[in-house]
């Protein structure tokens, strides 16, 4: 597949042999890195379930588990490598047990190459561009018992129709398109997820009509760069045409993720500020402050680009809240390129922000850089940085004390029984207690209390 041509869209088909293959026996999958593993994953309960298998209460008695793995840094991946040594006791106590490894990962040859020699108990290695081919894949071993390694090339397919079993009723991710062409020079996403291919806006409006029809409230429209979308299938101004078409099925609630300051357009801002059911929360990635890394990052815009955009977002819809990611310690970095992001800091007053000490991956440009900053630098920076991000958060969240917000209520808190939780329309998570809600339900919440990263409330009975 070449820079405009369309990606091969094909229909998926679950035969009736395959539909019967687990009756009796449970799966269990742990889900590692971005949303658009989490979607995968779902994909992959869908399509287990729909071959009679039933998902097991608990991991460690599951017939077949699966670990959907992310290389984004090498601690991910040392830490998805130590956990697949874990389960090595259990395939010796149960020698039926199938174990299997997907996802970014798995594009990786050299993580394959160690898998093959060092963790015999792994039995199915696949990659990111054939989930389609899992239910394939799960039969033959099951048949064979002979280890499977199935990873296909880069380039990228679409498969529609696949089945899905959805984490939450009532907020859903939506694949708007597939892998990424930025090649940011730290980044490994290109190298495991192929090249940027959109689905076709009717494919996606589908799927979120259907999904409010069941009672959905919430879609979150994912891709590496959301703002790219439709260039593959040269529509111009692609993102703004669906976003705007999004909004007209109706549904409560919009919100993408990740967006990419190169291709955010005016239009799109113009649109978001147009429809209410699109949220007034951005994340925006910026990853440094600093013009001179900004470019050997190759992330296609300066810092100034990055000020105009956000001041452009402001003046149009001033109660936006904004959020990033960021990297410290890119090779090379002096401190005073250090303090530029500490300056762009200052200046965006972030919401939340997710920031990272750089991770050299394997095969990538920056790789090959000299990266002559000592870890105790790097590690500072990140603290200093943290520090910075915490105190504008948290200043942020208390001007929300005493105001009523809408929250869509995900359902109990995780840590306290009377305490509710879900988030509010620009992303603020907030727990809050109530007598009676249910996952679902939109509610107003009036806030008394501010956290770093969440608020707390009553909810406003009426
Ligand atoms: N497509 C999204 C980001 C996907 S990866 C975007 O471009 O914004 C999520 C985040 O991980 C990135 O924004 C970046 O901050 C971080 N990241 C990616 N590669 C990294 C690396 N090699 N070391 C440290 N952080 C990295
Ligand atoms: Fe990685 Fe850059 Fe693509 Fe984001 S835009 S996934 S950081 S290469
Ligand atoms: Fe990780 Fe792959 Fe996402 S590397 S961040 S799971 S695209």
């Amino acid at each position: 597949m070449t820079r405009n041509q369309q990606a091969e869209v094909s229909e998926f088909l679950m035969t009736p042999e395959m539909s019967v293959i687990g009756k009796g026996k449970t799966f269990a999958i742990r889900t590692y890195g971005c949303q658009a593993n989490v979607r995968d994953s779902e994909t992959l309960s869908g399509l287990l379930k729909s071959m009679s298998f039933t998902e097991a209460e608990e991991e460690k008695d599951a017939d077949v588990i699966l670990f959907n793995t992310c290389a984004i840094r090498k601690n991910a991946e040392e830490h998805v490598l130590g956990e697949v040594g874990n389960l090595k006791p259990l395939k010796k106590k149960d020698p039926e047990k199938i174990f299997v490894l997907c996802g970014c990962m798995a594009q990786e040859e050299g993580i394959v190459d160690t898998l093959l020699k060092k963790y015999p108990q792994v039995d199915i290695i696949f990659g990111t561009h054939n989930l389609d081919r899992f239910p394939e894949l799960l039969a033959d071993f099951m048949h064979r018992r002979q280890r499977i390694v199935d990873v296909e090339s880069i380039e990228g397919r679409i498969t529609e129709g696949l089945p899905v079993s959805r984490t939450h009723r009532h907020k859903a991710y939506v694949n708007i398109m597939y892998g990424c062409d930025k090649f940011c020079t730290y980044c490994i996403v290109p190298y495991t997820r192929g090249k940027e291919r959109s689905r076709k806006m009717e494919h996606i409006l589908e799927e979120i009509r259907e999904f409010k029809a069941s009672g959905g409230k919430e879609v979150t429209l994912l891709g590496q760069n959301v703002n790219a979308y439709g260039k593959d299938l040269q529509m111009q101004d692609g993102f703004t045409q669906l976003l705007e078409q999004c909004a007209l099925t109706g549904i409560d609630r919009i919100r993408f993720y990740t967006s990419h300051p190169r291709d955010y357009t005016s239009s799109t801002i113009d649109v978001m500020a147009k429809y209410d059911n699109i949220m007034n929360s951005l994340h925006l990635p910026v990853q440094s402050g600093s013009d001179e890394i900004l470019k050997k990052m190759n992330r296609g815009y300066t810092s100034s680009r990055y000020f105009d955009l956000y001041d452009e977002i402001k003046a149009k819809i001033p109660q936006m809240t904004f959020t990033t990611d960021i990297i410290v310690g890119f090779p090379q970095e002096t401190e005073e390129q250090f303090e530029d992001t500490l300056k762009l800091a200052d200046y965006c007053k972030f919401d939340a922000a997710f920031t990272f000490i750089y991770s050299p991956r394997e095969g990538t440009p920056a790789a090959a850089m000299l990266d002559n900053i000592p870890a105790e630098v790097k590690k500072e920076r990140l603290e200093r940085l943290n520090e910075r991000i915490g105190m504008y958060a948290r200043q942020k969240n208390e001007e929300y004390v005493g105001k009523t917000v809408e929250v869509l209520c995900d359902g109990i808190s995780k840590k306290n029984d009377h305490v509710y939780a879900g988030y509010s329309a620009d992303n603020k998570l907030v727990n809050f207690t109530a007598n009676q809600v249910y996952a679902g339900d939109l509610v107003k919440v009036k806030i008394t209390e501010a956290r770093s990263y969440s608020l707390n409330g009553e909810m406003e009975e009426n």
